[in-house]
């Protein structure tokens, strides 16, 4: 049984709510649509937003979200699932003060297999979501991604959100990268055209509990902590010289939250990440060395267009979310690992 729904986890929604309450951010008695909202990211949303008694509607394909994610909220009365392809139109009842489109799949593994729907999702699908909005006279936030500066030139890490990446196409990350792009375009169109309340979160490498991995979704972070917990080779693409910048769920959702419910951000464009950059060496290392591991660490050839560095700069969210990172990388990978070990899913 996958202990999705763990005690843990509803611990640190819990502790979320109360952080998010003092700064100022609820979304009691409002009616949220989220998009993707049986994913990693989008259950512990659906998760805050049910908590802080929101009415929750969520809309999701399971392409790459688990069921279990949201198995605890089914039958609750302020939370609804409608099981469809956000990149088919729908007509939904109500109002909607709120619309968060995070509905895609986002795995690097999942770019090969899956390029179609990706590109579907972040362009048909935004689109979707944003004549939602539109008719609603919702505001509407966006997940874009770190990717959309693909592979940063010298001198522009750590990132702002002013730099206007180094990007292929027609590459491999191209059905994710360019996707994104265009769901940013589609987000600013309607912005300026229709007038809708807007916000981008470019996110940055995010982890924790319910980040599947495996060889089809997953993602650096549960593929080495699955891989260490099972005394399997932690595998590594390319010599693991290559940073990222590894952000806590918590965090994340808290960030992500201050940007859908802070006054006066319309049309805002914020990074939403760590600044803590780590070789992916290290982070394979670290990972063996909780996990108390005797894993064998091995290298396989590293992927066309992998970016050599990741991270951001993330003074905007300071100044505009007053928001920064609080979990220390160990701390959240600990509680990660800790999840994992009771998970049968990956
Ligand atoms: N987690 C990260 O590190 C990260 C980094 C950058 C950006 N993002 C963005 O955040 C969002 C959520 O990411 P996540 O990590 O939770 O991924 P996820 O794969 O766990 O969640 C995505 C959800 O969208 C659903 N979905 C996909 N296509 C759909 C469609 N056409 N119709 C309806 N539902 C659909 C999936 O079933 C899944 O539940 C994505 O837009 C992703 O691009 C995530």
């Amino acid at each position: 049984m996958p202990l999705v729904s763990s005690p843990n986890i509803h611990g640190q929604v819990t502790e979320l709510n109360k952080t998010l309450r003092r700064a100022g951010v609820s979304f009691k008695g409002q009616r949220v649509l989220v998009t993707g909202g049986s994913g990693f990211l989008g259950s512990w949303i659906c998760d805050v937003l049910v908590l802080q008694d929101a009415e929750v509607v969520c809309i999701d394909n399971f392409s790459s979200g688990h069921p279990s994610n949201i198995e605890h909220l089914r039958g609750k009365r302020n939370f609804n699932l409608i099981e469809h392809d956000i990149t088919k139109p729908i007509e939904l009842d109500g109002n909607f003060d709120l619309v968060m489109h995070l509905a895609s799949r986002a795995s690097p593994l999942e770019f090969a297999s899956f390029p179609i729907q990706i590109l579907k999702a972040n362009t048909l699908g935004i689109w979707v979501a944003l004549g939602i909005a539109k008719r609603h006279e919702s505001r509407f936030l966006f997940t874009s991604t770190s990717e959309v500066y693909g592979n940063p030139t010298e001198g522009n890490v750590p990132t702002a959100e002013n730099y206007n990446g180094n990007i292929n196409p027609i590459g491999l990350r191209g059905c994710y990268d360019e996707a994104k792009r265009c769901g940013e375009a589609f987000v600013f169109a309607y912005h300026r055209q229709h007038g809708l309340d807007t916000r981008i979160a470019r996110i940055f490498n995010t982890y924790g509990p319910r980040l599947r991995a495996g060889d089809t979704y997953g993602r650096v972070v549960s593929r080495f902590v699955s891989q260490a917990l099972r005394s399997k080779s932690i595998t590594i693409f390319g010599d693991g010289r290559q940073t990222r910048s590894f952000l806590y769920v918590t965090d994340q959702v808290e960030g992500l939250l201050r940007l859908a419910a802070f006054p006066n951000l319309t049309g805002q464009v914020i990074n939403i990440g760590s600044e803590e950059e780590i070789r992916i060496i290290e982070l394979a290392q670290l990972i063996k060395r909780l996990t108390e591991s005797n894993s064998p660490i091995t290298f396989l050839p590293l992927p066309v267009d992998d970016p050599v560095r990741r991270c951001p700069d993330i003074s905007r969210a300071r100044e505009y979310l007053k928001w920064s990172p609080s979990t220390k990388l160990d701390e959240g990978l600990k509680m990660t690992a800790e999840w994992f070990k009771g998970c049968s899913l990956n």
